[in-house]
């Protein structure tokens, strides 16, 4: 009998084949049931394959006493119940590395984007609006010699901030641990966090969410922000209060931010919509076919190890207590 696996939603095909040759696999997606069910019907399941919008909780993890591991596709796992999911005996694994490049792609597409208007202007010419060349259309900011604060100086926060040097930017970082062969390496400036919130141009958080960052942007911290900054978020959209941050932009307090995630995502606060100071897209941080194969192999990969007794090589990070 093959093993048996649940995933919740159609990925690559490619991903696909090689798990239905090899597994009894069970597609959520368009299936007509949802995860709940489908677990309960199949109680024997060993592997759920997840996406960042599924949420695995504790109710979800209990059905299934076989259950091996859950294997994220994606790098944040904070749509897992993944301390419930550890201390019950099951591998938590997600996907870093692949996506690094691809999100910080994005990061730099959005600090652009907003700096120099490119949505706006793309409307602006859309709509007919362009009657002849303009010594004050639509100026935007300029980015050498401003400085990008980045929060969470990880893989993504790095691989962004070595992006922005090309830019003439200044990089500024906070993190929970300091790093100074970067700063050394690299002459980035260490800031407390209430200092970096005050002294950058761009902001860009590049941390996992967790409870205690929750409206880590709120009125507040938009208030303490320098006039004209720019706020980006490409990690998760529940690090900002959402209505406070329309507040900041529609006062023109902020002068623009970018955005791949969304506090109540998929839902998008309507005042946003109204505003063109903001660059808004679906949470494609990692959306190049690249990183998204590079997920999908390496979710593969993990579960064969699994299946052949091996430790998981993807185990998040709250599993050191078994890689050590
Ligand atoms: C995307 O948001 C991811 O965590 O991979
Ligand atoms: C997170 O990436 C941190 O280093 O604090």
């Amino acid at each position: 009998m093959k093993n048996k696996i649940i995933l919740t939603k159609i990925f690559q095909k490619e991903a696909v084949d090689i798990l239905k040759k090899d597994y009894d696999l069970i597609i959520v997606e368009g299936s007509g049931k949802d995860l709940k069910t489908t677990l309960k019907n199949n109680p024997d399941t060993e592997v759920i394959i997840s996406f960042l919008s599924d949420k695995i909780d504790r109710d979800i993890i209990e059905i299934s006493d076989n259950l091996k591991i859950i294997s994220n596709y994606a790098v944040g796992y904070n749509n897992i119940d993944f301390i419930f999911a550890r201390d019950s005996g099951i591998f938590v694994t997600n996907t870093p590395d692949v996506l690094t490049a691809a999100t910080a792609d994005l990061t730099m597409a959005l600090i652009l984007g907003v700096s120099r208007r490119i949505v706006e202007s793309d409307k602006y010419m859309r709509s007919g609006k362009f009657k002849g060349w303009g010594a004050n259309l639509l100026l935007g900011r300029e980015l050498g010699g401003l400085t990008l604060g980045i929060i969470g100086l990880g893989k993504i926060g790095l691989a962004t901030a070595l992006r922005a040097r090309a830019f003439g930017i200044n990089i500024a970082y906070y993190s929970n641990n300091r790093k100074p062969d970067l700063e050394k390496k690299f002459d980035f400036e260490y800031m407390e966090l209430e200092e970096l919130i005050k002294n950058s141009d761009i902001i860009s958080p590049h941390i996992p969410y967790s409870d205690d960052v929750h409206h880590l942007f709120n009125k507040n911290t938009f208030e303490k922000m320098k006039d004209n900054a720019i706020f980006i978020n490409v990690s998760r959209g529940g690090i900002m209060n959402e209505s406070h941050l329309a507040d900041a932009l529609e006062s023109k307090k902020l002068f623009g931010a970018g955005l791949d995630v969304f506090e109540f995502e998929p839902r998008v606060n309507d005042r946003l919509n109204k505003l063109d100071n903001v660059i808004m897209v679906p949470h494609i941080g990692s959306a190049t076919y690249t990183a998204r194969l590079g997920m999908a192999n390496i979710v593969i990969k993990n579960i064969k190890q699994v299946f052949s007794g091996k430790v998981p090589e993807n185990l998040i990070p709250e599993h050191n207590v078994l890689k050590s």
